[in-house]
């Protein structure tokens, strides 16, 4: 199953995503999920301390390749997950895409 959450700011996005993705970890299900916010904050709602947050690797912007069919993976999600990911605490893996550390020139 693939879940997306988007939404409104501040509806609770986070809180929902990150309790499911626990409540089904727990059940013994494999859930990895996927922070798109720039400003990420899954992490914390996943239970994983914001100090292992900072030393996260968050994915290379070279995963996906066009072929003639679309788009497709670069890496296997297992490649993916061994360089790029955090356990939380109830086994959910999680990925993060961006991660700014410090605002940019517009
Ligand atoms: N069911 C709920 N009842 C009451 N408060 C809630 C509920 N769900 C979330 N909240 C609170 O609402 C606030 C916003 O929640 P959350 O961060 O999950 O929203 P979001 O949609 O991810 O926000 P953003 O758009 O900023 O990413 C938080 O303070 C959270 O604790
Ligand atoms: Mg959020």
């Amino acid at each position: 199953m693939k879940l997306a959450i988007a939404g409104k700011g501040g509806s609770g996005k986070t809180t929902f995503s990150g309790t499911m993705a626990r409540l089904l970890a727990r059940r013994g299900h494999r859930v990895i999920a996927i922070d798109g916010d720039s400003n990420p904050n899954l992490a914390v709602t996943l239970g994983i301390p914001l100090a292992r947050m900072r030393d996260m690797p968050t994915l290379p912007n070279n995963l996906l390749r066009r072929t003639d069919d679309g788009v497709e993976l670069s890496k296997t999600l297992e490649e993916i997950s061994e360089s790029h990911s955090l356990q939380g605490p109830d086994g959910v893996t999680l990925l993060v895409m961006a991660n700014p550390q410090h605002a940019g020139t517009g």
